[in-house]
């Protein structure tokens, strides 16, 4: 056996998926350790697939040091790379596992070994039902960061987003950095109006995803077309409106992250090194406010490597908040609570927004016969050997979830049952509904998928888990995409080792409140249409403790602070204007740069990787032109 395949060994006793028993994860777990996946043709035990990590030694000194191999650190540190400079890429995390690859495995990588699953503080007024009301953020940790592990949806929200009344930052300044990287795969299945919005030749390929198998797909699209949504076939193209089957970060069946497109490049890999299961614990800034280098934990090993040129934050918008306190940058007062001597007084870690949704179950599918737990995962075992043979069938789609939808909901007239789109700004959108599809009986099966995808408290997921022996489920959710709350992220203790405190604070302005509520009576509408009717569907309102009666006036409004999940998508906390200027630079120290979520300034209308990436790409540029190469 190689080294290689022990280490994806080691990677899976820690998965936490792989205790529970006769899971669908362990019968790939199961597959894998018995080799069988590589005899199959698996390339993802082949000796260059993966970077094998590069050793690094204290006091080496690179041109360029990013931290983080996200969406954006692996776009930046890849491009500095192929531009020739020498480029030292840190990443806290290891190889992504072989479950990333597919893409309906995504729900079982949250609270695995690849998340960092951050608690957060409660606020008292959202994720009300959720296990010490504390919602729970999911970040990658391995190569291609989030991306890893993420649901690969691919929009990128509204031209408006991008107008961040700073020099530099208008749409069209950024629009490029979306077509860089773009490979569109599926460019004939569009609109020929579709052709100037897209690029066919850039580093990541986006595709559509595999067919579920699943009726609802369809489904969903005509009844929402009923309550007269436009059919868009390109939510990235001139209008985000209506409802999408959208393309993914997909491409032959697998998980297209920023790991096996940027950093598998030929030419990346000869020339970029990388330290993997390698921690930044802060940045070395001297007294002259100019960052040097940083300082890494590896194993029980510190160390400090050093930048000629400059050093490059691409931790994601917790990851950098925290190392940037550390090394002194952030709000006076808090710094000096911590005994953390100041070198720039910014508003690290303000202003959070984040999205948010409030969790709706829709039964369905109650005629379907019985399946034994046996059969359930018979079936299972088939979709993986038909995945493994063939990258395609369910396992290579992600559900439900390559439908969404974008609506401004103030332009939907809820008497008429009909969206009316009458004036300009209903082109901008204020939710975006997203659908998953919960098999009835899973919960028997994989009960902890239930429990810890969702993390809800016992009187929840006994309803839960009650229903799902009865029916399947459609879930669907209202994002709030332009939220008036904001949150914050502070260091809880000064050991770089320790998470920081993170407050989401969803929900803390009533009218997200209000919003949620007007994606609730849409949906209430879809699945009052004749076609869901037709399948005998309905809401599942749960019974909540503190709430009003399932049919009582308030009980939305109570239903969507309890039933809350947070959508991942946290922006800000080193945002452009306040913390960095408009080239990226962190204010008030030298060669100090953040490329990553954290810099915008709230959070765009839509899936959140696709801009991101562009930031990176975006920040490469930068560098590449402030240091001509010597
Ligand atoms: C469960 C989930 C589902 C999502 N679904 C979608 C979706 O369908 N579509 C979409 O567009 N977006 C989605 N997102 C959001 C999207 O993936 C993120 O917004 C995006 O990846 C953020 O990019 P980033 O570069 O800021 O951070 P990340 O991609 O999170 O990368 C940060 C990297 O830095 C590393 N790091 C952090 N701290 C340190 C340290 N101290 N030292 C060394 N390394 C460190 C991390 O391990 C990680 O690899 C989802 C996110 C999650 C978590
Ligand atoms: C939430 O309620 C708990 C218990 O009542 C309290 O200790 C805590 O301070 C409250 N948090 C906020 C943000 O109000
Ligand atoms: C844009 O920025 C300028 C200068 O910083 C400021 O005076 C103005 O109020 C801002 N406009 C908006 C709409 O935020
Ligand atoms: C498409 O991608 C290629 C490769 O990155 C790039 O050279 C080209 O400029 C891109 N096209 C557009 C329109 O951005
Ligand atoms: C550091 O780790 C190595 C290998 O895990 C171990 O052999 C060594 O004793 C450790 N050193 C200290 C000081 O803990
Ligand atoms: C229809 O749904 C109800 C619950 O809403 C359920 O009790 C009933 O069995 C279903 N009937 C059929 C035919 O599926
Ligand atoms: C909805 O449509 C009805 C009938 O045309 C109209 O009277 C009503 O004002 C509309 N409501 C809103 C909020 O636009």
């Amino acid at each position: 056996m190689t080294t290689i395949s022990l280490e994806y060994e080691a990677e899976f006793r820690h998965c936490e998926y792989a205790k529970v028993n006769s899971s669908v994860a362990t019968v790939v777990v199961a597959l894998i350790l018995g080799g069988q996946l590589r005899d199959l043709g698996f390339d993802g035990g082949r000796p260059g697939f993966l970077h094998f990590g590069d050793k690094i030694s204290d006091g080496d000194v690179y041109d360029y040091i990013v931290v983080g191999a996200g969406a954006a650190g692996s776009a930046v540190a890849a491009r500095l790379a192929l531009a020739g400079r020498h480029v030292l890429l840190i990443e806290a995390g290891g190889d992504p596992h072989l479950l990333t690859k597919i893409p309906s495995a995504a729900i079982t990588l949250t609270a695995s070994s690849l998340d960092w699953y951050y608690d957060t503080i409660p606020n008292n007024k959202s994720c009300l039902s959720s296990v010490g009301k504390r919602c729970h953020f999911s970040r990658g940790r391995c190569l291609g960061g989030s991306t890893s592990i993420n649901y690969m949806m691919y929009t990128r929200g509204n031209r408006q987003d991008y107008d961040f009344n700073l020099t530099g930052w208008t749409w069209k300044d950024i629009e490029p950095y979306f077509l860089r990287y773009e490979r569109l795969v599926s460019l004939k299945h569009l609109p020929k109006s579709s052709a100037p919005y897209h690029n066919t030749s850039g580093v990541v390929s986006i595709d559509y995803f595999g067919d579920s198998n699943n009726p609802w797909h369809k489904r969903l699209i005509d009844s929402l077309e009923s309550l007269n949504f436009p059919y868009n076939p390109d939510v990235n193209a001139q209008s985000q409106i209506g409802v999408s089957r959208i393309l993914g970060f997909t491409h032959r069946g697998e998980r297209m992250s920023t790991a096996n497109t940027y950093l598998e490049m030929k030419s990346v890999k000869r020339k970029l090194r990388i330290a993997k299961n390698t921690q930044c614990t802060g940045v070395i800034i001297d007294e002259n406010n100019v960052a040097r280098g940083v300082t890494v934990q590896r194993g029980n090993k510190t160390l400090r490597l050093y930048a000629k040129h400059e050093v490059v934050l691409s931790a994601g918008s917790i990851g950098t908040a925290q190392l940037l306190m550390l090394s002194g940058v952030g709000p006076k007062d808090h710094l000096k609570e911590f005994g953390i001597p100041v070198k720039s007084d910014l508003s690290v870690g303000d202003d959070m927004s984040d999205h948010v949704l409030p969790l709706l179950f829709i039964k369905v599918d109650y005629d379907q016969r019985p399946f034994s737990d046996f059969a359930v995962l018979g079936s299972k075992i088939l979709e993986i050997l038909q995945w493994i043979m063939t990258r395609s069938g369910p396992m290579s789609s992600n559900g439900l979830t390559d439908i969404t939808a974008f609506v401004n909901t103030n332009c939907y007239n809820y008497t008429l049952r009909r969206l009316v789109n009458d004036r300009p700004e209903c082109e901008l959108p204020t939710a975006q509904f997203i659908y998953a599809y919960l098999n009835k009986g899973v919960g028997s099966i994989a009960p902890n998928l239930i429990n810890l995808g969702l993390s809800k408290d016992k009187d929840i997921l006994q309803q839960v888990l009650s229903e799902n022996s009865k029916s399947a489920s459609i879930l669907i959710s209202s994002v709030v995409l332009q939220p008036k709350s904001r949150g914050w992220v502070r260091l809880a203790s000064s050991d770089p080792l320790k998470p920081p405190a993170i407050s989401p604070n969803y929900l803390d302005d009533e009218r997200d409140v209000d919003e949620m509520v007007r994606g609730i009576k849409i949906i209430e509408h879809m699945v009052d249409t004749p076609l869901f009717k037709k399948y005998n569907a309905s809401i599942h309102r749960m019974k909540i403790s503190g709430c009003p009666g399932v049919d009582e006036d308030g009980y939305w409004p109570c239903y969507a602070r309890h039933l809350t999940l947070s959508v991942q998508h946290a922006v800000g906390t080193a945002a452009l204007g306040r913390v960095v200027d408009e080239r990226l630079r962190v204010k008030g120290i030298k060669n100090l740069r953040v490329g990553d979520a954290s810099v915008l300034p709230y959070v765009p209308r839509g899936n959140t990787a696709a801009a991101i990436i562009a930031i990176g790409e975006r920040l490469s540029d930068f560098l590449i032109q402030d240091h001509g190469l010597e």
